[in-house]
């Protein structure tokens, strides 16, 4: 028999991965979903799939602090993407997860080890050739710890809760600057202050602040250290 070819059987290098972590609203979900794209890659939206879990619980019933329920709850979970939208039980569902309350849901689930535990497995499976884009929290520090490039995503915190607003005033939603930013700084303490997987940024990825860049800036800012990487090693 032939042995595998060592860039196929290794899949830092047949898929490799760029892994965007950081705060809520930082535009990391914008910047990897045209970083995916450019480089004809997949993308994941690890957020998403907290959001959805939240939204399955509420809608089954399950106490957001049921830790044992949501776990087993997390693993039935009948979920898939297409086209940037995301189905449960193959329904879409559409703007329901998209809302603060979903986010602020997503955020207290996602504090509790034995869910991110169910999770992990249904994340890791998103890879695949020729690479993955993916953006969340604990992406590069737990989910793809050997992930190829490593970003961490961030912006002020006023400037993603003006960032926020727009988006709402510009979906014809009611909006609240001064409430976003109370409600961002909150969600950051909790994802950040959590014992599991908490939102940091780790000792080999870089920083990429946004305060003063726009999409553009920031996905080429992406793309030229990806170029990099490529260029120094023998990824894709
Ligand atoms: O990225 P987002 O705002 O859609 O994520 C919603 C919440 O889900 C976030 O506040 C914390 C949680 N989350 C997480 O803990 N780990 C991830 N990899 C992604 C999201």
């Amino acid at each position: 028999m032939t042995p595998a070819s060592p860039s196929l059987s290794n899949p830092n290098i047949s898929s490799p991965v760029i892994a965007i972590d950081g705060p809520s609203a930082s535009g990391k979900g914008t910047v990897a979903a045209l970083v995916a794209q450019s480089l004809g890659f997949h993308y994941l939206d690890s957020g998403a799939i907290y959001r959805v879990t939240a939204y399955a619980a509420q809608s089954a019933g399950v106490a957001l602090e049921d830790e044992t329920a949501l776990a087993a709850l997390a693993r039935a979970l009948k979920l898939h993407f297409d086209g940037g939208e995301v189905f449960l039980d193959g329904h879409p569902v559409g703007d329901a997860i998209r809302c603060e309350e979903a986010g602020r849901s997503a955020s207290r689930i996602a504090a509790l080890p034995a869910l991110r535990l169910a999770l992990l497995e249904r994340q890791r499976a998103f890879r695949a050739a020729p690479g993955l884009v993916t953006d969340g929290r604990d992406m590069g520090s737990v989910v793809f710890p050997d992930a190829a490039l490593k970003i961490f995503l961030t912006a002020s915190a006023e400037e993603r809760a003006q960032r926020r607003y727009k988006q709402l005033i510009g979906k014809g939603l009611d909006a609240n600057l001064a409430n976003l930013l109370r409600d961002l700084k909150e969600r950051d303490a909790r994802d950040a202050a959590r014992s599991a997987a908490p939102l940091q940024q780790t000792a080999d990825a870089v920083l990429l602040d946004t305060t003063s860049l726009n999409i553009q800036q920031a996905v080429q800012q992406v793309l030229d250290w990806w170029q990099l990487k490529v260029a120094q090693s023998s990824i894709v």
